[in-house]
């Protein structure tokens, strides 16, 4: 079977792992024919983050209304659906829990196959996603260089076929989201950071402050808690000062992000003999780490439409499909796993 010729089939996925209530319905691995997304963002914005007891109870009120209202946008039944998908982890295990009884019920119910999806294999698979009827971009090509920046986690992994991964390296500290999360609320800035934090960097001048790029020669992982802490010594100082430039402030962190990123993923595609590239994750949204990635003409750049980088369940679908198709079906007694790598 080519990578073209996969087999067709329908998969019903659901993720429920963080602050998103999220179901899609996805054809053949990669078409979209209905995706629902309830956010629950506003409803944390309050806290400063995501309340994992407040985001647990808001996914049990959500998770019907999305499924179905997801079906009924595709013009599907469960009857139409060929494999149930569900986000096992990782997560938060009060919210995942949610996600994974639904998906069993509906498993059960509906005398389909359940395939539980780490969730960033997930993330990886957002780019392989489209909205049906729109011409398909290109299948990713292996190997590739992966590079997930989640909130959760930052990380580099060489693709070589479809569920293959060879684990490179990860943040020694903080994600690459956390970091914009907690560098926003530094800088008085809403939750989620990262899209406060690129909307501020506007206006700002990238070069005005030379924050600290942790390098970390010689190995494949990150670090972003120097950097953190360098935004904070100079928050407090400018602070005295009785003035805090938020706009080139915001800029030259993300700078400082998105070189870091942007330098190891490239030299890693280069040390690893990569065909391609791929970012994936909710910091993949990041105007200027995807301008970073656009500007290189060396690999051709896999990265998901602007809906797809933060979390969503069609990517949990494609993921899904590879699994279903690759004979990878789960008990109905399956449990969450809250911490389960991806590799
Ligand atoms: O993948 P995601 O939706 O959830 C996790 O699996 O963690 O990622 C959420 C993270 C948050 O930290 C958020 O601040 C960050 O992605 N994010 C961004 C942008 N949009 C979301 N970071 C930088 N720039 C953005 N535009
Ligand atoms: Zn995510």
């Amino acid at each position: 079977m080519t990578e073209q010729e996969t087999p067709p089939a329908r998969i019903l996925a659901i993720e429920s792992s963080c602050d998103e209530t999220a179901a899609a319905v996805l054809e053949d691995g990669r078409a979209i024919l209905a995706s629902t997304v309830a956010s629950q963002m506003e409803m944390h914005a309050r806290f400063g983050g995501v309340f994992p007891e407040v985001a647990s109870r808001q996914h049990v009120l959500s998770i019907t209304p999305v499924i179905e209202q997801t079906l009924a946008q595709a013009h599907l039944t469960l009857n139409d659906i060929d494999a149930i998908a569900v986000t096992r982890g990782p997560g938060l295990a009060g919210s995942l829990v949610v996600g994974v009884n639904a998906a069993k019920g509906l498993a059960l119910g509906s005398d389909r196959p359940l395939v539980g999806v780490n969730h960033l294999e997930g993330h990886l698979y957002s780019a392989w996603v489209y909205n049906a009827g729109d011409t398909p971009p290109p299948e990713p090509q292996f190997p590739l260089l992966a590079l997930l920046a989640s909130g959760g986690h930052t990380e580099l992994n060489l693709m070589t076929g479809h569920l293959q991964y060879q684990h490179l390296g990860a943040t020694l500290d903080d994600a690459a989201g956390e970091a914009f999360d907690k560098v926003a609320r530094l800088l008085g800035l809403p939750y989620p950071g990262g899209p406060a934090i690129q909307e501020a960097a506007v206006n700002g001048d990238p070069d005005a402050f030379d924050f600290p790029r942790a390098r970390l020669e010689g190995t494949w992982n990150f670090s972003f808690s120097g950097l953190k802490t360098a935004v904070l010594r100079e928050v407090r100082k400018l602070e005295k000062a009785g003035r805090l430039p938020v706009a080139n402030l915001a800029a030259s962190f993300q700078a400082a992000v998105v070189d870091a990123l942007f330098t190891k993923t490239m030299q890693a595609a280069r040390e690893f003999g990569a065909k391609e590239i791929l970012v994936a994750g909710g910091v993949s949204a990041n105007q200027a780490l995807r301008s970073a990635f656009l500007g290189q003409d060396e690999f051709q750049l896999n990265i998901p439409a602007l809906s797809l980088c933060t979390d969503n369940a069609a990517m949990i679908a494609a993921a899904g499909y590879q699994r279903f198709i690759h004979g990878h079906h789960d008990s109905l007694d399956i449990d969450v796993l809250p911490t389960w790598p991806l590799s």
